[in-house]
């Protein structure tokens, strides 16, 4: 017999394909799984939609019931409606996994979701990193957050914080609380350019660019919602951000995406910058010995050897390295450690 899990689409029924409802109708038990995603329907209207009964899933039913849903699956054709795209969030995923290790043959049939829809912004979704979640204050601290967005920074990449919900208790974070929780680490100036969604998909949909600031203190009306933090933006961003989520041009000044070039010289000229200002003049080595020199000269080799591995890879950080073996000659030379001519 069959698992199939089932896409709901983004915002309600209305986003079922005719894909989804076949499916759902020709299986024996349809359940739906409520807890990882707000829809705007409810049970009844999905069995209207689909002609047949719709058994909700007790909480936590996904992940601590599994055994039961695949015992079923092992008996009968099962459908699980989920909401957004079911393999969308990682508990739907290992739910099929253990189906097929148990040789029940799987389905999934796609649908919409917040991981796409996000690209209504005007963000290029090819330039989005590692998603993250923006827990409750209960549930803890938001430190994988910070790190996140850090890491995709580092890349110029854009970061989605999706924004956690406990559905049966119908408590959503919102976007004002999370910014909130974000500035008090004193880790995100409220000058950071942020995109807020809320409810994607569905007629009432809320896209605005603007500084966390200004986003802030709005009203967004009801649940769910998402953030996006940009990283470096192509000029066809630039322009989309502006007239799909009114984002204020000058919010977006110096944020052009770079070619890997123009942003490993920034990244080099800056550490050089930073160091210069701060570097201090040791106390002369009471002795200076060959070996000193000797090791210097082998990081330079090991400097050459990066650059000829970079080149065939055809990185442009081979210029980097090569250049840096080229300074550590230099610095000997200018010493008067080392005696050649360039
Ligand atoms: C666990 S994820 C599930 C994603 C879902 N399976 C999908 O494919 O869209 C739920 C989170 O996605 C975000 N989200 C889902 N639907 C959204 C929507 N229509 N508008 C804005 N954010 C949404 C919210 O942050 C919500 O807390």
């Amino acid at each position: 017999m069959t698992l199939t899990l089932v896409s709901v689409g983004l915002s309600s029924h209305l986003d079922l394909s005719l894909r989804a409802i076949e499916a759902a109708k020709s299986a024996h038990h349809v359940y739906a799984e409520e807890y990882t995603m707000r829809l705007d329907t409810t049970v009844e209207t999905l069995e209207a939609t689909i002609g047949r009964p719709v058994t909700p899933l007790p909480r936590g039913g996904m992940e601590e019931d599994a055994s039961r849903l695949l015992e079923a699956a092992e008996n009968s054709d099962i459908a699980i409606l989920v909401g957004g795209d079911a393999l969308a969030a990682t508990t739907h995923l290992s739910l099929l996994v253990d189906a097929a290790r148990r040789s029940i043959p799987v389905k999934v049939v796609h649908g919409s979701s917040v991981f796409t829809a996000i690209a209504e912004s005007g963000l290029s979704l090819y330039k989005f990193g590692r998603t993250v979640t923006v827990p409750m204050p209960e549930k803890g601290p938001v430190d994988t957050v910070l790190r996140t967005l850090k890491e995709n920074a580092e890349y110029g990449l854009h970061t989605l914080l999706l924004l956690d919900l406990d559905v049966p208790a119908g408590r959503y974070l919102t976007v004002p609380e999370a910014i909130t929780r974000l500035e008090k680490t004193g880790e995100f100036p409220l000058d950071t350019l942020v995109v807020a969604a809320a409810r994607l998909g569905s007629d009432s949909q809320i896209i605005r660019a603007d500084a966390a600031l200004n986003l802030k203190d709005a009203d967004y009306g009801g649940p769910p919602y998402a953030l996006v933090v940009p990283g470096q933006l192509h000029f066809l961003e630039e322009e989309a951000l502006q007239v799909m989520a009114g984002c204020p041009p000058g919010l977006l000044e110096g944020r052009r995406v770079q070619g890997e070039l123009d942003r490993l010289v920034e990244k080099y000229v800056k550490g050089c910058r930073r160091v210069l200002e701060v570097i201090k003049v040791a106390e002369l080595p009471s002795e200076l010995t060959g070996e000193a020199v000797t090791g210097l000269l082998d990081h330079a080799r090991r400097y050459l050897e990066d650059a000829d591995y970079y080149r065939v890879e055809q990185k442009p950080v081979a210029l980097a390295s090569v250049a840096y073996a080229e300074g550590v000659l230099d610095a000997l030379k200018l010493l008067g450690l080392a005696d050649f001519q360039w």
